[in-house]
């Protein structure tokens, strides 16, 4: 088990940044890292950082940003706060989970996706953490909504995905976290980094964090978001307003320019149709994983395993050290949904959603 650190790997990569950046300790870090055997053709050495065990009641990578994006909230006087995710987001319930428990009142407004058990799941576990949805109908009701839900005062905005600069700099020391461990032995520097791509902050987190930690993996996105809000440039934009964040704080030296190919590529191959949509590609990669011990989901992880396996079958990957990010949160719902009032405490568009019989 990882020892329980005193701060992030950020303040202690840049000293100055402590005490001038918000940041309250929620999650286990560092988190582990070490090889995985059989996923993909002995060829390429591939490992896993595991981020799913990132906090005690739910892991995954919405713990790294909270840790900056709730302190920031509290130093700004915050009592409420609201985010925006799909009906099954795991940002929207870790928001509301680590939110209530540092003594904000949580509430989302919320779009449609493909609906499985695990989004009923996710919409039972946010009724547990006393989460208020206020749910659109479609993408075209989300902006009277959201316009709403911006303009009321006192309450505070948390961007979605957590992919403001702010929530941006959990990735950052996360990248950090990864050049402390490589320099202490636990794993080789690696070549390729594989993670999935959504509001972007990971990615973009991370290749800012490699860069800064003197790392040259070259960090894999993989698309699972429409192309229009998840692209290159808005990864590449939100590094840097990320930098320029840590840079106003006082770090000192010159930060690293943006980065090229060779430092962060996004792979559209596997968005398989839409946000939620489980392909069979990504099915397929979960099935792969699940047989190395991996629990992955097929919204996010999946398709960015799905890419990892491709190239891995292409031989692209053959002789190279890999790191697959997972992201997703492996700890047992069952504490979280034992205490959930039910869907009778959502309202009434997402209820229907439990009318039917339980599937996919
Ligand atoms: C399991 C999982 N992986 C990856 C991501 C994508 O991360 P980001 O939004 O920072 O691009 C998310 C976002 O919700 C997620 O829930």
């Amino acid at each position: 088990m990882p020892a329980i650190p005193t701060e992030p790997a950020l303040f202690s990569a840049f000293p100055l940044l402590r005490g001038r950046i918000p940041f309250r300790p929620l999650g286990r870090f560092p988190t582990r890292i070490h090889r995985l055997e059989g996923a993909v053709a002995p060829s390429v050495d591939l490992w896993i950082k595991r981020d799913d065990e990132s906090g005690l009641e739910y892991g995954g990578n919405k713990v790294r940003k909270l840790e900056f994006l709730l302190a920031e909230a509290a130093e700004r006087g915050f009592a409420r706060l609201c985010t925006l995710g799909g009906y099954g987001s795991h940002h929207v319930l870790a928001t509301a989970l680590y939110g209530r428990a540092c003594g904000f009142s949580v509430e989302a407004v919320v779009f449609p996706q493909p609906i499985t058990d695990h989004v009923r799941d996710v919409l039972l576990a946010g009724a547990a953490c006393g989460l208020r949805l206020r749910p659109a109908a479609s993408y075209a009701d989300l902006p009277p909504r959201l316009v709403a839900a911006r303009l009321r005062r006192g309450v505070g905005w948390i961007a979605p995905g957590g992919s403001s600069p702010t929530g941006t700099l959990g990735y950052v020391s996360a990248g950090l976290e990864l050049a402390a461990q490589t320099r202490a032995g636990e794993c080789p520097p690696f070549d390729d980094l594989y993670v999935a791509l959504g509001s972007c902050g990971t990615a973009a987190g991370l290749a800012l964090g490699l860069a800064l930690g003197g790392l040259a993996a070259r960090v894999v996105a993989v698309r699972v978001v429409d192309r229009l809000v998840c692209n290159l440039s808005a990864t590449k934009r939100l590094f840097r307003a990320t930098a320029r964040r840590i840079e106003r704080q006082g770090r000192e030296g010159a930060l690293p320019p943006p980065p090229g190919a060779d430092r962060l590529a996004v792979d559209h191959r596997f968005y398989g149709g839409g946000y939620g949509v489980a392909s069979d590609e990504a099915q397929q990669a979960v099935a792969a994983a699940a047989r190395a011990g991996l629990m992955l989901e097929p919204t996010y992880t999946g398709k960015a395993f799905a890419a990892l396996c491709a190239d891995a079958r292409d031989g692209l990957l053959d002789g190279r050290r890999v790191l697959f990010w997972n992201t997703f949160s492996s700890v047992d719902p069952a504490a979280l949904l034992a205490q959930s009032p039910g869907p009778e405490a959502l309202p009434p568009r997402l209820r229907r959603l439990f009318d039917s019989s339980r599937s996919a």
